[in-house]
């Protein structure tokens, strides 16, 4: 919603979505309608943001997973997430693992080719973070996690503005 506020337009990819992907195989095979899905969204997307719960001190499978479908992007002429802002949100039973779960996601980021936000959320699950109209609990949670809407849609500005100059200044 406050990437929607800055002016994006949104998909959500929820957990039971999630859940309905297969275990990501490589290879020329066929591919799911979720996975078609879900492909489609990485190649239009102009930025993304990923929520993951830290489960034993790491990404949890269930987003790996849907992660490592990014792989089918490899022969692509924007290849993986280049060029895209990629906001990171992890929420853990503690401080520790929220720490570790931020740190190696920003890895995978990398090491896909994109430019995680600047602002990382790692928020304290323990004590319930929204309400049961999913508002915030704690408005400094709702203003990170506003935050990081907002690098990621001005970050998708730049980079557009970036593409129109450079292909202006190809122009005879
Ligand atoms: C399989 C599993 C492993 C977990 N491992 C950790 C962990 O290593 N550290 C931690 O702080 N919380 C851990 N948790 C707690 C989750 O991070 C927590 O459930 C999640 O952030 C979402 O919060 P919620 O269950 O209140 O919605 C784990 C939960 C599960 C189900």
């Amino acid at each position: 919603m406050a990437a929607q506020r800055r002016g994006a337009r949104t998909k959500l990819f929820d957990g039971a979505f999630l859940h309905r992907l297969p275990l990501y195989q490589p290879g020329d095979i066929p591919r799911t309608a979720e996975e078609r899905e879900l492909l489609d969204a990485f190649r239009q997307a102009d930025g993304l943001i990923i929520a993951t719960p830290a489960y034993h001190g790491g990404v949890s499978g269930v987003v790996k997973n849907a992660i490592d479908l990014i792989e089918e992007t490899a022969r692509d002429e924007r290849v993986y997430l280049s060029g895209r802002a990629v906001g990171l949100i992890v929420t853990a039973y503690g401080w520790q693992a929220t720490g570790a779960t931020l740190s190696s996601l920003r890895s995978i980021v990398h090491s896909l080719r994109g430019w995680p936000s600047p602002l990382g959320a790692g928020l304290n699950a323990t004590g319930g973070l929204f309400d049961t109209e999913g508002r915030p609990k704690d408005e400094r949670i709702g203003a990170t996690l506003a935050a990081i809407a907002g690098e990621v849609v001005q970050f998708a500005r730049w980079s557009r503005l970036g593409a129109e100059a450079t292909s202006t200044a190809e122009l005879p």
